[in-house]
């Protein structure tokens, strides 16, 4: 299956994987992702979180406190904190992934009745501290209420669609090729509204692939002047950082990057 078939004809589209490369996100274990990344707050984490938050908080604070917004997470996976960034702000928050492992991950996690796992509070700890993530008493509620989950691809998302966004290691973390994480990136800017500010993260400087348990994914090697040239046409305000701190969940790595901003107000 070529899951690029469908890019915009305005770009060159980058090739498909092969197939004896393709990656089988039908295998993907949530659970396993979770034990190797999310059962304690690492340092890297708990940095990216308040840098993101504090992009959202003056973003929103400069431009008055919005209408209830729609917003979206990109290759959620088994990852609840970009989501949580969002929860101030959103009346609606889609939750998209490709793999049908990670939507009913996330639809037993988020929507039954006893939410997320205590994992995730350490995460919420380091909102919580600031308002407007002050004034929710119940994040679990307000998850289950403001989220829907959907099965999708970053490839295939619509433009112009959504007030706020985040994407977190997915763009670099789904093909070896740059082409096609560049691509990942110019789907995801453009499916927000212009204007609408962004929080996303990389891996950085990764090999060409890591593991979910057993099962092996594709990663591209990015550093922040890829992220800051793939973003560069389609966003404004744009931050790029590279977090350092903690030790190495993935081997074979060199911290994480985030990129913070707006989508171009101008087409
Ligand atoms: C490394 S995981 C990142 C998960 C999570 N966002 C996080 O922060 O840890 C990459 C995610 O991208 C998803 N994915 C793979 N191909 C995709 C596509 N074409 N569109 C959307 N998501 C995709 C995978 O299912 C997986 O959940």
């Amino acid at each position: 299956m070529d899951r690029h078939a469908t890019h915009g004809a305005a770009e060159p589209r980058p090739a498909p994987l092969v197939e004896a490369e393709a990656p089988r996100w039908d295998a993907f274990d949530p659970d396993a992702y979770v034990r190797q990344n999310y059962l304690e707050l690492h340092p890297a984490d708990a940095a990216i979180l308040r840098a993101g938050s504090d992009h959202l908080c003056r973003h929103f604070r400069r431009h008055g406190l919005p209408a209830p917004l729609t917003g979206i997470d990109v290759g959620s996976g088994a990852n609840l904190y970009p989501t949580l960034m969002l929860l101030p702000w959103c009346k609606e928050i889609t939750l998209l992934d490709f793999a049908e492992t990670n939507v009913t991950w996330l639809r037993d996690t988020v929507h039954r009745e006893t939410s997320y796992g205590a994992n995730w509070d350490a995460f919420w700890d380091v909102l919580r501290r600031r308002s407007p993530y002050a004034r929710i008493a119940d994040p679990r509620g307000q998850l289950r209420g403001s989220t829907r989950i959907e099965q999708g691809d970053v490839f295939e998302l619509p433009t112009d669609r959504w007030d706020v966004g985040t994407m977190f290691f997915t763009a670099e973390s789904i093909t070896p090729s740059v082409a096609v994480f560049r691509e990942a990136v110019r789907c995801f800017v453009r499916s927000l509204l212009p204007g609408a500010p962004f929080a996303a993260a990389f891996m950085a400087e990764s090999r060409s692939c890591y593991y979910v348990g057993r099962e092996r994914y594709p990663s591209c090697d990015v550093d922040e002047h890829t992220v800051g040239s793939a973003f560069g046409p389609y966003a404004e305000g744009l931050r790029v950082r590279r977090f350092r701190q903690g030790h190495a969940l993935r081997d074979g790595y060199e911290g994480m990057i985030l990129a913070c901003g707006r989508r171009q107000a101008t087409r």
